[in-house]
C-alpha cells in the first residue's frame, strides 16, 4: 500500500500583525526583518489557540478529502506547543471534530514535525494497521517568544495545516528523516522548569533562543542533501520535481537550497513573506495554498522537506 494524500486545509491566527507593528515593540524595522527573511506579515492567536486552529484545519481537510472525521482510524499531531501536557492536542481535535474511531497521539519534532507525522503515518499505513488519517502541524510559537527579544520574536507566525491521507495501491511516497541530538543547543526552547518541593517556587516556562546562523548553515546544507540522497535512493531525476516544498523559515535559506540543488527557484513556492515561520505549520499550510489555488495536478511530483530544532529533518517524495 502507498499513502497518498487525499484533502488539505489550514487555518492561521487571527490576528494579522505587520513588521511595522513590530517596530512599536523592540528595536527593529521593517527594512531589516524582510531584507534578512523575506517576511511581511504574520498571523498570531488570539483567544483561539492552538486546538481550535488544528481542529478548524483538521475540519477542512476532512471536507476536502470527503471524508467523515468518523472514517480516520488515526490521529497524529505535530506540536512543540501544545496547550496542555496533557491531555495531548491529537486527542483534543479528536474531540473536538467528533473522530470517535480514531486513535489519537501528538509527535514533537519542532519545525520538521509535520515531516516526521507523515513518514510515521506512512508506516502505519503500508504495515496496513490503518487505512484513514489524519496528520496535522500546528504551532502557537508567539505564546514561547520572548516579546522583548527582536532577534527571535520578529520570525514566527501561528498557524495550522492538515492532511488526509489514505492506503491506495497505487501511487508514490518515499520518506527519510533524521535526527542530531549533539547539537541540540543551538535552537531550544525550555519547557516547565524550575518548580521545586522545598523551595515552593512555581515552574516557569522558558523562551525562545537561537544562534541564528547556525541555524542557518544547518538548514542549508543539510537540505540538500538530504534531498539528494532521498531522490538517488528512489532513482527520480530533480527535473521531474514539479515543487518542493519547503519549511518556511526564511526566503534566504530556501533560494540557497534552491541554488545548491540546481533547481530554479520558481520551483520552490513561498508564503513566508504572509505567515512567517509557522513551524511545523509551514509545510501544510503552503501544500494547502497550492492546493486550494489550483496549482496542483494530479500526478505531479512533489518533495517537501523540513528541518528544526532538535536538530531533525527530513524529506519526503510523493505523488500529488
Ligand atoms: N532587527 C534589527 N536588528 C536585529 C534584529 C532585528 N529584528 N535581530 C538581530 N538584529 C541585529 C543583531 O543584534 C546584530 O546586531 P550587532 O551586529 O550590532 O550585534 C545584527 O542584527 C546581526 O545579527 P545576526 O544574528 O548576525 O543577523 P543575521 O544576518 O544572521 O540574521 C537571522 C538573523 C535572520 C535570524 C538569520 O541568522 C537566519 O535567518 N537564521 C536562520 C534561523 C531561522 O530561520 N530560524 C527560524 C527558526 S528555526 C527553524 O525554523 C528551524
Amino acid at each position: 500500500m502507498i499513502t497518498k494524500i487525499i484533502g488539505t486545509g489550514s487555518c492561521a491566527g487571527s490576528r494579522r500583525v505587520t513588521n511595522q507593528e513590530l517596530e512599536q515593540l523592540v528595536e527593529t524595522s521593517d527594512e531589516w526583518i524582510h531584507s534578512r527573511t523575506g517576511i511581511s506579515t504574520r498571523y498570531l492567536a488570539q483567544e483561539e489557540g492552538s486546538c481550535a486552529m488544528a481542529a478548524e484545519a483538521a475540519k477542512k481537510a476532512c471536507a476536502q478529502a470527503g471524508v467523515s472525521p468518523k472514517e480516520l482510524d488515526l490521529i497524529l499531531l505535530a506540536t512543540s506547543t501544545p496547550e496542555n501536557c496533557f491531555p495531548s492536542e491529537a486527542c483534543q481535535v479528536q474531540g473536538r471534530i467528533g473522530a470517535d474511531h480514531a486513535v489519537a497521539f501528538d509527535i514533537s519534532a519542532a519545525c520538521s514535525g509535520f515531516i516526521f507525522a507523515l513518514h510515521t503515518v506512512h508506516s502505519f499505513l503500508v504495515s496496513g494497521t490503518y487505512r484513514t488519517a489524519l496528520v496535522i502541524g500546528v504551532d502557537e510559537l508567539s505564546k514561547a517568544v520572548d516579546w522583548s527579544d527582536r532577534r527571535t520574536c520578529v520570525l514566527f507566525g501561528d498557524g495550522a495545516g492538515a492532511c488526509v491521507v489514505r492506503a491506495e495501491k497505487e501511487g508514490r511516497f518515499c520518506s527519510t528523516i533524521g535526527s542530531d541530538g549533539s547539537r541540540g543547543d543551538i535552537l531550544t526552547c525550555q519547557a516547565r522548569s524550575g518548580g521545586n518541593f522545598l523551595t515552593g517556587k512555581r515552574p516557569e516556562l522558558g523562551f525562545i533562543a537561537m544562534d541564528g546562523q547556525e541555524v542557518f548553515k544547518f538548514a542549508v546544507k543539510k537540505v540538500p542533501a538530504c534531498i539528494e540522497e532521498m531522490l538517488e535512493k528512489e532513482g527520480e531525476k530533480k527535473e521531474n520535481i514539479r515543487f518542493y516544498l519547503l519549511h518556511q523559515a526564511n526566503e534566504r535559506i530556501i533560494e540557497t537550497v534552491a541554488k545548491r540543488l540546481g533547481e530554479p527557484v520558481e520551483k520552490f513556492p513561498m508564503n513566508i513573506g504572509q505567515y512567517g515561520n509557522t513551524s511545523a505549520a509551514s509545510i501544510p499550510i503552503l501544500f494547502d495554498e497550492l492546493n486550494q489555488e489550483g496549482k496542483l495536478k494530479r500526478g505531479d511530483k512533489l518533495v517537501l522537506a523540513g528541518f528544526g530544532a532538535g536538530l531533525t529533518w527530513g524529506s519526503i517524495l510523493l505523488e500529488w
